[in-house]
């Protein structure tokens, strides 16, 4: 065998979703420093997904902070704990902690997410969702920075970072502004695929920084204990 450049064989670490399947998809975990838009039509499974990663991190030490935008922090916590029913008791145990955003200006939203990560130690942060920066710019470009800004300040304190985007329904889109996947190191497209009048849930790793990943629409579900992927499996199985 040819001897490897340095660059490739450059030790990864790799950060645990603690979604076997999705783990799996993504080589082993998401590569330390990456930063990754979770996207996808309204249902598809962002917020649980999130919930989900940052459950696995507090359940092993990890702290995670979820950043919420729109909905309130009582809201996640009652959709949360239907799949995960220690959520109550990791944020109690200081585990967890789900943060309302004031959506007032962009730079009280950065000092927020900055003192917050500094008083808790967070090494997972889920932020619901870059949707609301609309709320602090009135350019794409603005939004752009912003993202790329926020990304680097959660790589310098050495976080995982799960920025949650959307999707219109009908829309060939990754995103709401066509930016946020441009100033991500990482894109999960969460998806509902209809064949036949058979609807499946999909998860597709479109872009990952620093890791060879599967490319494939991987199965998806959500079961009572939350998402499941299934990496080896096609979407539509012919029978
Ligand atoms: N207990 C449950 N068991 C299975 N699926 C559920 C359950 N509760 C909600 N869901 C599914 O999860 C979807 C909501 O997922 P969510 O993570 O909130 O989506 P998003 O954040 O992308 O809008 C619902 O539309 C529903 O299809
Ligand atoms: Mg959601």
């Amino acid at each position: 065998m040819a001897a490897g450049s340095g660059r490739l064989n450059r030790q990864i670490i790799r950060i645990k979703t603690g979604i076997d399947g999705l783990d799996e998809a993504l080589g082993g975990g998401v590569p330390s420093g990456d930063i990754v838009l979770i996207t996808g039509t309204p249902g598809s499974g962002k917020t649980t997904l999130a919930a989900q990663v940052l459950v696995y991190g507090a359940r092993n030490g990890e702290l995670g902070l979820y950043f919420t935008l729109e909905e309130s922090a009582e809201d996640i916590i009652q959709q949360s704990e239907v799949f995960y029913p220690d959520f109550r008791d990791l944020i109690n145990s200081g585990n967890l902690k789900i943060v309302e955003v004031p959506l007032t200006d962009y730079e009280s939203f950065k000092q927020t997410i900055i003192s917050e990560i500094e008083a808790t130690g967070a090494k997972r942060i889920t932020i619901d969702s870059i949707t609301y920066f609309q709320m602090f710019f009135s350019d794409t470009m603005s939004i752009r920075k912003a993202v790329i800004e926020v990304s680097t300040i959660l790589k310098q304190k050495n976080c995982l970072g799960l920025f949650i985007g959307e999707i219109a329904y009908g829309e060939n889109k990754l995103s709401t502004f066509g930016v946020e996947e441009f100033a991500t190191d990482g894109v999960i497209e969460l998806s509902i695929k209809e064949k036949g009048g058979l609807f499946i849930r999909a998860v597709r790793v479109v872009k990952m920084r620093n890791t060879k990943h599967l490319t494939k629409l991987c199965p998806m579900d959500i079961t009572d204990k939350g998402i499941v992927v299934y990496p080896n499996a096609e979407l539509f199985a012919d029978t």
